[in-house]
């Protein structure tokens, strides 16, 4: 008897209690009934990635997701492995769960426009992150300058040329629009020089390992290229590995992008040539200090716009930079990676 008197004192105490939160507003959890528990009152972001294959990824999750923590935000991470359909159900799961802000690294930015109409429909922004979305009319594109990315990998390679000789290129998945940007500008870098492209793949869906086989038939065919452009350094991986089974590792020039660990230190051995930096730090905090901004119905202010195809996008462009054994310690050391770990095979 006395115990339940207790009981209902409480309960009444903690009703009162639960109802000053809930108007006041303070505490992210309204209680509701009994033991149902209502969404959490915080901004909403979902996040479809392509993939956590390439080592940057890892690194674009963990700041997104602790710069949008540190604005109030949650953020719900979807991997979709590399397959467009699971891609698109994940989306799928964002609208439903009515999340104020998705943000996208597309697969394919190819076969998106549908999804990401039915999202904004919904009343949810939609950022493309890194890669483009075309014909879809995103609410933000961020990402790096991805034609001045083909443009170093070019300008680069004619001045370890000096303007001559014969390169092979093994570009990323045709399905990346970035990988479109990065090739066109490349070949447009090359224009005027004595330089020829001898002949061209893709890696689709990013299979670094078709990077190795490209090569190992170019080379098992009696040719020795200048210079390889790859598509990044996860394929340069492949590619220097097809070379050092030919004793050609070191004597051709090999490019990539994103600076991954294994390429820097490749770098500062003399096995790659050049990789293109992306300060993903720069990217990811940005993306969700924008996505945060634009739940709270602001509309995103960038000094460039971009064509899907269809629409002129607002577009966020950051700047990449091209790095080689010259400006390694300027430019990555300390800031994306460690010396001891970039210089780990090299004697002092
Ligand atoms: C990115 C590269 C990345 C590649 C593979 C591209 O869209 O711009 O940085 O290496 O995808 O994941």
């Amino acid at each position: 008897m006395v115990v339940k008197k207790i009981r209902d004192v409480l309960a009444v105490l903690l009703a009162g209690v639960m109802t000053i939160m809930s108007v006041s507003g303070c505490g992210q959890v309204m209680p509701e009934g009994d033991v149902e528990m209502e969404k959490s009152d915080a901004i909403q972001i979902g996040f479809s990635m392509d993939s956590f294959l390439i080592e940057r990824w890892q690194r674009d999750r963990d700041l997104f997701v602790s710069k949008a923590q540190e604005l109030g935000a949650e953020v719900n991470v979807q991997n979709a492995n590399g397959e467009v359909d699971k891609q698109i159900s994940q989306i799928e799961y964002f609208i439903e769960k009515e999340m104020d802000v998705i943000v996208i690294v597309a697969i394919d930015g190819n076969v998106l426009s549908e999804v990401v109409e039915k999202a904004k429909k919904a009343g949810i922004k939609v950022i493309a992150y890194d890669r483009l979305i075309l014909d879809a009319d995103v609410d933000l594109y961020i990402s790096f300058d991805n034609r001045r990315v083909g443009e170093l990998m070019g300008e680069y390679l004619r001045e370890a040329l000096g303007d001559e000789g014969t390169v092979i290129c093994i570009n990323g998945s045709p399905t990346d629009n970035n990988v479109s940007f990065v090739f066109s500008e490349f070949k447009k870098a090359l224009q005027g020089s004595g330089i020829t492209i001898d002949r061209t793949g893709y890696a689709d869906n990013w299979l670094a390992e078709i990077g190795f086989d490209f090569v190992s038939e170019y080379l098992a065919e009696g040719n020795v290229p200048d210079g390889i452009m790859c598509g990044n350094d996860d394929i340069a991986t492949q590619v220097v590995k097809a070379l050092s089974e030919n004793r050609l590792a070191g004597q051709v020039y090999v490019t990539g992008q994103d600076a991954d660990l294994v390429a820097c230190q490749r770098i500062v051995e003399g096995t790659q040539y050049m990789t293109v930096y992306k300060p993903i730090e720069l990217l990811a905090q940005r993306a969700a200090e924008m996505a945060v901004a634009m739940a709270k119905d602001e509309v995103p202010e960038t000094e460039d716009t971009i064509y899907d195809g269809t629409y002129e996008v607002p577009f966020e462009k950051l700047e990449p930079v091209g790095v080689t054994k010259e400006n390694m310690d300027e430019v990555i050391i300390g800031k994306y990676h460690q010396k001891g770990d970039v210089y780990l095979n090299v004697q002092e």
